[in-house]
Formats: C-alpha cells, sequence, structure tokens
C-alpha cells in the first residue's frame, strides 16, 4: 500500500496492489482523475492518460475531463460535487489545488459515523486542500487506502475561510469520471417488506439516480449502487460499487455526458439540503466508499463485507458469535403479560434459543400502536414486577433478554407530547401528517437528545438487558425545526440524523455489552451509518421464506450476513399468507443472525423436534452462518426464476454450507447440476445434507467430493420425475460440506 506523490507531473498515486487511483493537478491547479479502477504499477507516470495540457475551458473546443471534485459555471455542465453560494450570490467556484498531506492511518469523521483502522499501518491517507480565491471557500478531501481492500474511502471538508458566509446547496461525498459508459447500473430498491430487489439497468445519455428524500435512507432505495460491465456476473468481469456511509437522505447517480464518459455522484441529496457557513465554519461530508473488482459482483460484496464486519462495525458484539433469539413480535404483538412472555422464553429455551426479545408494547399503555412512544416507562399493568422482574425470569433460564425501543418518535396520545408538543417535528401553523399514529422528535434539538440520553440510560440500566432493537418507524414530513432560524432550514434533515448519531453513540458507550440492532419497519435504514453503531439490522419484517431470497440475497450485495437479522416465524405467513415448509424456512433464515418470531408454546411435538434440531444445527455452524464468505450462485431475480441458490464459507474454509430453493415445483424436472464456487479444488469435503438423510437428492451428493468436482462438475441436483411429483413447492435442501483432508504443499 502506497501514497505516491511525483512533484514532476503533480501527480498521486495510491495502490495496493488491488486498486490504483490517480490524481492530478492539471496546469490550471484544479483537480483531475486519471484513473481509478485495476492496479498500475507505481513509478511512473501517467499524466497522459488525461487531458494533457488542461488550463481550464477557455477556448477548448470538447473532450473529456474528469475532475474530482468538479463545480459548476465554469465550462464543466455535468452533475457537480459542490454547489456553493457566495455572500455575490453567484455558485460558479475554481478549485486550485493548495497543498496536500499523507499520513498513516485514518481520521475520525465524528460525529459522522465512519470506517477506521486498529492499527496506523492498516490504511494511508491522502488530504489534497483545494480552494477558491475569491469567496475564500476551502476544500479538504480525503482518499484513504487500505492494505489488502481493494477499495477507497472518501470524504470532504469544506470551509468558509473569507470574509464572508457562504451556503452550501450541494456537498458530495464522492465523485468520480469514467471513461466510457458500457456499464449496467444496479441498485437495491424495494418498498416495506420487499427491501433491496435487485434492479438493473443500462446507462443511457442523461442522468439515472437512486435517492431517498424520506428522512432515512430509506426501504425505497439503498444507500448503494454499482457499475458492472454488460458480461460481468458474479464470478467474472469489472464492476464497481459506491456505498454512503449515511442514513439519512442520500443522492446515487450516474449521469452520461455528451463525451461518451460516465459520471458517478454519491451523497447527500440535494434537494433536501442546505448549509449555512460563517466565517471559519466548516462542514464534513458523510463517508463514501468506493470498490473496484476485476472479479464480478462477487468481488464487490467481499470487500464490503469485509470492511463493514470488521472496519466499520465496532465494539464487543463486533466479532462475537450472535446469540439465536426468539422475538415476541409475530407471537404476542401487543397482548402478553409478564407469566405470558416468561412461558414463551420457557418454551423457546426448552428449544435451545438463547436470547428472549420483548417486543414493542411493554411500556406507557401501550396496547395497540395509538399510543405511548415516547414514554419510555414500563406498564406495571402488563409486567407488575417491572422490567426487571420480568427480565430476571428470563435471564434465570439461562436466556439473555433483550428489549425494543423506538427512541426518535412520539405518540400525539403520549405524556411526553403533552408536556413538549414542540419537540415533534413540524411547520407552525401547519397540520402535522401523522404515519402510524405516530410524529417524529426534533432530534437535531440537543435538548431532546439529552432526554432521550437520560430516560433510555435509566431503561437500560433499570434490568439485567443484553440486546436492544432500536426501531424507527416512519418517515419524516412537514421538515422543520424551532430550533433553527427560518435560513437555516436545509440543515433540518442532516442535523436531525446527526443527532440520532449522538443518541446511538452515547447509548452505545454507555452499554458497552448491549447488542443493538437497528430497524426502520424492516429494512428501512439498513445502511452503513447504521452499521458503525448497530453491528446488525432487521433485514425486513417480511419473515416469508420466499421473499426472504429476494431480500436477502439483494441485502448481501452490500451487507455481510453477521449483519442480517432472519427470523423463521409462523405459517400462513404474516405478511404474504403463504405456507412453507419449516425446514424451508429455516434453511433460508440460516444464512444471517438467526431468530424466530412465532409462539413456541402453540408447536406440536413434530414442529418441536424440528426446530430444536434446527436450532442445534444452526448454532454447531454459526461461524458459517454469521462469519462465513456468501457466495451468490443462482439469482431470484430476472425472468421466471424457480430455482435459487447461495453457499458460504467459512473463514477457516473448511467447512461450506449450500442452500438450494425451489419456489414454485415443475413436473418432469429439467437435468440439473449446480457447480460451487471458492473451494479448494484439490481438498477433498465430505458432503452431507440436511434436513433429511433419506431424501434421494441428499443420497445423490453424500460422500466424498473434491473441491475441482463440487466446482466443475457440481452437485446433483437432477429428480426423478416420480420423486419430483412429491416433492411439492417452496422446498429447501441444503449441503454440508466438510474438508477432510488439506491440500499438499
Ligand atoms: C416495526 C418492526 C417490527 C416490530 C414492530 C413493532 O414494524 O419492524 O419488527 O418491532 O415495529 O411495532
Amino acid at each position: 500500500m502506497t501514497i505516491e506523490w511525483r512533484p514532476d507531473e503533480r501527480q498521486f498515486h495510491l495502490s495496493n496492489g488491488l486498486i490504483s487511483l490517480i490524481l492530478r493537478v492539471y496546469e490550471d491547479g484544479s483537480l483531475g482523475q486519471l484513473h481509478l479502477g485495476g492496479a498500475l504499477p507505481s513509478g511512473r507516470p501517467y499524466r497522459h492518460l488525461g487531458p494533457d495540457p488542461f488550463a481550464g475551458y477557455a477556448n477548448l473546443v470538447g473532450g473529456h475531463v474528469p475532475f474530482v471534485y468538479p463545480t459548476p459555471g465554469i465550462g464543466d455542465f455535468r452533475v457537480p460535487a459542490l454547489v456553493a453560494e457566495g455572500a455575490d450570490g453567484a455558485t460558479a467556484l475554481t478549485l486550485r489545488y493548495r497543498d496536500h498531506r499523507i499520513t498513516a492511518g485514518k481520521p475520525s469523521l465524528e460525529p459522522l459515523p465512519s470506517t477506521y483502522v486498529e492499527d496506523e499501518s492498516e490504511a494511508e491517507t491522502l488530504e489534497v486542500t483545494l480552494d477558491d480565491e475569491l469567496t475564500g471557500l476551502v476544500v479538504d478531501l480525503r482518499f484513504t487506502i487500505f492494505d489488502g481492500r481493494p477499495l477507497i474511502a472518501r470524504s470532504a471538508t469544506i470551509r468558509a475561510t473569507g470574509a464572508h458566509p457562504i451556503d452550501l446547496r450541494t456537498a458530495m461525498s464522492v465523485v468520480i469520471d469514467l471513461p466510457d459508459t458500457d456499464w449496467v447500473m444496479v441498485g437495491l430498491a424495494g418498498a416495506w417488506a420487499r427491501e433491496a430487489h435487485v434492479v438493473e439497468r443500462a446507462l443511457v445519455p442523461g442522468r439515472q439516480s437512486m435517492a431517498s428524500t424520506h428522512g432515512a435512507s430509506g426501504a425505497q432505495h439503498n444507500p448503494f449502487l454499482a457499475l458492472r460491465r454488460p458480461a460481468t456476473d458474479e464470478a467474472n468481469g469489472e464492476a464497481y460499487a459506491f456505498s454512503l456511509v449515511y442514513s439519512g437522505n442520500f443522492l446515487a447517480e450516474a449521469e452520461v455526458d455528451q463525451f461518451g464518459a460516465t459520471r458517478l455522484r454519491l451523497g447527500i441529496e440535494p434537494d433536501t439540503f442546505s448549509w449555512h457557513l460563517g466565517p471559519g465554519d466548516a462542514f464534513v461530508t458523510p463517508e463514501a466508499i468506493v470498490v473496484y473488482s476485476a472479479a464480478g459482483l462477487q468481488g464487490l460484496s467481499d470487500a464490503l463485507h469485509g470492511l463493514f464486519r470488521d472496519r466499520l462495525a465496532r465494539g464487543t458484539w463486533r466479532d462475537r458469535p450472535r446469540p439465536i433469539l426468539i422475538n415476541s413480535w409475530e407471537a404476542a404483538y401487543f397482548d402478553f403479560d409478564a407469566d405470558r412472555l416468561v412461558e414463551i422464553a420457557t418454551s423457546a429455551r426448552e428449544l435451545g434459543m438463547e436470547l428472549f426479545v420483548l417486543d414493542d408494547g411493554w411500556f406507557g399503555h401501550r396496547d395497540d400502536d395509538t399510543s405511548s412512544l415516547g414514554d419510555w416507562v414500563v406498564d406495571r399493568r402488563k409486567l407488575p414486577d417491572g422490567l426487571d422482574g420480568v427480565a430476571r425470569r428470563v435471564t434465570a433460564l439461562g436466556m439473555g433478554f433483550g428489549l425494543w425501543i423506538e427512541p426518535e418518535m412520539v405518540s400525539p396520545d403520549s405524556d411526553l407530547f403533552r408536556a413538549h408538543p414542540d419537540w415533534a417535528v413540524g411547520i407552525p401553523g401547519r397540520a402535522r401528517t401523522e404515519t402510524r399514529q405516530q410524529l417524529v422528535l426534533d432530534m437535531g434539538r440537543p435538548e431532546v437528545v439529552d432526554h432521550l440520553t437520560d430516560v433510555l440510560t435509566d431503561v437500560l440500566a433499570s434490568a439485567p438487558i443484553s440486546y436492544v432493537k432500536w426501531d424507527m418507524n416512519r418517515t419524516i414530513t412537514e421538515p422543520y425545526s424551532l430550533g433553527l432560524t427560518p435560513e437555516a432550514q436545509g440543515e433540518f434533515f442532516h442535523r436531525h440524523i446527526l443527532g440520532v448519531y449522538e443518541l446511538y453513540r452515547r447509548l452505545t458507550r454507555r452499554f458497552p455489552d448491549i447488542l443493538f440492532e437497528s430497524c426502520a419497519s424492516g429494512g428501512g435504514r439498513f445502511d452503513p451509518g447504521m452499521l458503525a453503531f448497530a453491528p446488525q439490522a432487521w433485514t425486513s419484517d417480511d419473515t416469508d421464506a420466499i421473499e426472504r431470497l429476494r431480500i436477502q440475497w439483494g441485502t448481501s450485495l452490500a451487507y455481510p450476513l453477521s449483519s442480517m437479522g432472519a427470523h423463521v416465524s409462523a405459517v400462513p405467513n404474516h405478511q404474504t399468507g403463504r405456507i412453507t415448509p419449516l425446514a424451508t424456512r429455516a434453511a433460508v433464515a440460516f444464512f444471517g443472525v438467526l431468530g424466530y418470531e412465532l409462539d413456541p408454546t402453540v408447536l406440536s411435538a413434530g414442529e418441536r423436534a424440528e426446530i430444536g434440531a434446527q436450532v442445534a444445527f444452526y448454532a454447531r455452524h454459526r461461524d458459517v452462518f454469521q462469519r462465513g464468505r456468501f457466495i451468490r450462485l443462482e439469482s431470484p431475480f430476472g425472468g421466471e426464476r424457480d430455482h435459487v441458490s447461495w453457499m458460504s464459507l467459512s473463514p477457516d474454509g473448511a467447512t461450506a454450507i449450500v442452500g438450494v430453493y425451489q419456489i414454485l415445483n415443475r413436473p418432469t424436472p429439467e437435468a440439473r447440476r449446480l457447480r460451487l464456487r471458492a473451494l479448494e479444488a484439490s481438498a477433498v469435503y465430505q458432503v452431507s445434507g440436511w434436513p433429511v438423510s433419506d431424501d434421494p437428492m441428499i443420497a445423490a451428493n453424500t460422500g466424498l467430493r473434491t473441491g475441482a468436482e463440487l466446482m466443475a462438475a457440481g452437485l446433483l441436483l437432477d429428480r426423478d420425475r416420480h420423486y419430483a411429483e412429491t416433492l411439492g413447492d417452496f422446498w429447501a435442501r441444503l449441503f454440508v460440506l466438510e474438508r477432510v483432508e488439506t491440500p499438499r504443499g
């Protein structure tokens, strides 16, 4: 890993053998980007890769000029990185190189979340300072390159150093100019209960984007975007990923210009943003991660998973095995008392579950979703001995006790709202739009964050709580803060999310042993910003196994297994009404952090035996399921797809588990082999199947197989016609590969 500065060419080269980023200070002092992609040799000049010379657009007839942090009004008509209005109302800016620093390690962006290093030798950071002479606007651009990771972390600090204030209208985290347009844009889109569906489109001239203006990153689009070559697939070909470490409104946009080049930008959504910089003030953008892969989408996912799991998530729970939980929500909803909860916990404990989570309904007088958010006081009608009483009964069973909270919200029917109606987000004189009968607290106001810190500290200290599910169940409407002047209302959304981060920071620091799981009506805020505080997230409210195939597949593009909460629930499924076999529900939920979201006290003896065996199986292979290398094999997206499969390889490579899923069953099945990936060709694996050993498909694959055979010939998934007739829809099989011989030499 090196960052090289060649003063003669005025060229920077960040490289680690996996990725190269080459920048050059052009003749007019602007900072250009000559290359971002496959690693190039260091110690060489690359100025010929860009316009040479480039002394500004004056009298320039045309051509592609790649910039690092482009500004409008001076000849570049593509989407800008930075739009700032000076005292004269003009927005044109000429950012010129002033100086730079190269340092070991990586600086923190606090109060924003960001990736980090544990040792300075893990990364190097280049900071380039650009300035606009007329306005005194200064931009510090940071580029961090990590040892052994094919990615660059980017952020910027924008400072007003002149005598006059400056108003930021757009402040992107990263802009990347690529020299052609032969790309397919890959995004994650969806809605409540069907998050993270993979959507793809070939780039066309003009602008195409994914974004959120909901006040959170949102279920609609994820702050993630990839570009792949048309021929790139999971395992082969070039691709880039762009990921924003941020939980608020964002924009990820690609623009194809008149010269056949592509500009990609990622950052805070500009239409819902502005920021006032008084003289001496600074604004820091969220961090963006840019990944390059020559090994297909797998290369992107491997890089993001490793970074997010090991150098974004933090705290006690980052590396620890995560407990198998039972959640009370779909078991009891709002209808429970202490005895009922203990009954559920006892029954779950008998099945091997390790953590009982008390979901919504334990506070105020919350018998349904019309009241009490904000009143974080235990409901003694339901829990006469308080949280402590019920938590102690649960922990006495040998389980952890977890609790649901939704800190950022307030119900109009709550003591908190009656005492502080002005703490709810809203515009004076304008009716507030309610969603799920609730309003959003103004997290940009320090007194609100202080209040929540106090009351939630009391709650979390009041009982032996080892897990918190932190929910957030609505979007923001009528955005306005009484804590801001009318001129500063453009700062509302960013200040709001900074307040959320501050509360997260305080509570996670105060309670380092609590495992936090974020949630926003499921995956409505499943983003890297949240992962910096909560190492796992509730992937979706949708627990239907078939829907989850798509949701977990899509989520896995960017996020590691250790971050994905996945639960087995009852049938008919509460979101789709679909009936799937219990084994299939488990075979999908295993790939992530397993939980159960059902009433274990109403199960039949057969179901109890099955679930007990599932929990034991998962516990035995927890490392594969939670920390394994996730490899996507057959996609549930695109066309008529009834076959879905994926696998996970344990960190030590000794065990792999393959999940094979059938959506609708078909008569007269076609010949089918499933070729695996990422095994050691010369290793021999003992293959066994799950859940049943006398199944013909499992029997056909049971035995010793070489990695070479499993990758080149594959698992045999042929089905005899008569056997296929017995399978029905929605079946699943797992294949467990245990390495029995390690390769020699
Ligand atoms: C949200 C969550 C659910 C559950 C309910 C409780 O919808 O996503 O898992 O916690 O709130 O009200």
